[in-house]
């Protein structure tokens, strides 16, 4: 029979792998295929999705699975498999231990799904995303990484509250490198309502919502202390999933391959991009103050260093 509804694989049916499961279905997007190695696991969440079907009123198919046969196909994988960070923990000391998952998993997916757009989310983030583009052997537009839109959805929630106002009025963006010292909030282009948020609110406040923002991964583990943040998360990969399936042409901040665009070459860091059916098909230049362009000079000479280590 002809395939008629797009695919997506989750590779990684943790916290992040169900949440960005449950939004998608609840955004009617693709059947899904859960994939993890905890047996057992992926095939009760699917069972336990599938369930909600009746009350929503979705036809999807979810299925759950400790093996890759049934991913055969897929438009889309996220690659979100792997450890989280534990209180105290940053992100790139998670390099060893999911770098060699990542490579197994990217190995694993791309001999299935040859035409599939790869969505890594896996920490630390702008270097797994690296490692499945070398390891996939897929064009740079098919492979990018969920940073910038989990990042700037924290940043707009934290000037929405200050200032009062609508979350949906406010626009705002977050480059660089997905980790709490070099993530790059551009409060210089931030609006509200599209008035420049430096004519809301003092430099001070301002200051200190970018700094919460970059500290926002950190300050929901600290209050978890057993994983990490997954609503939002799975929420940020939903958003990315539907700009590429319903090739919605996005402008949306990713860990993109970078070819000459701000100085860099052969690296993956967070840059604002267009998103759609073909993947990142345009990456946009966004101008910063100077200050931002030195943080974002040194996400990129932080993101080298990490990537260095995986001795590609
Ligand atoms: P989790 O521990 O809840 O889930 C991870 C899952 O990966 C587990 O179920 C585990 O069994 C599975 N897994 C491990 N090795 C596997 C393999 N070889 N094949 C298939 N599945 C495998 O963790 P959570 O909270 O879902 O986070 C997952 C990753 O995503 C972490 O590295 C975390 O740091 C990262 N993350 C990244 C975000 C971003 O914005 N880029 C946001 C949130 C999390
Ligand atoms: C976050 O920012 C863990 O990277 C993840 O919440």
């Amino acid at each position: 029979m002809a395939k008629t509804r797009a695919k997506v694989t989750i590779v990684g049916a943790g916290n992040v792998g169900h949440s960005a499961a449950q939004w998608m279905l609840s955004h009617r997007l693709a059947d899904i295929v859960l994939v993890d190695v905890i047996e057992g696991m992926p095939q009760g969440k699917a069972l336990d999705l599938t369930q909600a079907e009746p009350i929503e009123g979705i036809d999807l198919r979810i299925t759950g699975t400790n093996g890759y046969d049934e991913t055969a196909g897929s438009d889309v994988v996220v690659v979100v498999a792997g450890i989280a960070r534990k209180p105290g923990m940053s992100r790139e000391e998670l390099l060893a231990t999911n770098a060699g998952i990542v490579r197994g998993v990217a190995e694993q997916v791309t001999r299935r799904s040859p035409n599939a757009h790869l969505i890594v989310v896996t920490n630390p983030l702008d270097a797994m995303v690296y490692l499945a583009y070398k390891v996939s052997g897929f064009p740079p537009e098919r492979v990018m990484g969920q940073s910038g839109a989990l990042d700037s959805t924290r940043f707009r929630t934290f000037i929405a509250h200050a200032l009062g106002v609508s979350v949906q009025d406010v626009a705002a963006i977050v480059i660089g490198a997905h980790s709490d010292t070099h993530m790059v909030p551009v409060a210089s282009l931030a609006t509200v309502g599209g008035i420049p948020l430096s004519r809301l609110l003092p430099a001070d406040r301002i200051a200190a919502l970018a700094e919460r923002t970059r500290r926002g991964g950190a300050e929901i583990v600290g209050l978890l202390k057993t994983g990490s943040a997954f609503f939002a998360p799975g929420a940020a990969i939903a958003q990315m999933v539907e700009a590429i399936l319903l090739d919605r042409k996005r402008v949306l901040p990713l860990s993109a391959y970078l070819t000459g665009q701000y100085g860099v070459r052969d690296l993956y860091v967070g840059v604002p991009a267009v998103l759609g059916a073909e993947g990142v098909e345009r990456i946009l230049d966004a101008p910063m103050d100077p200050s931002e362009r030195a943080a974002f000079d040194a996400a990129v000479a932080s993101i080298r260093e990490t990537v260095a280590l995986l001795k590609l």
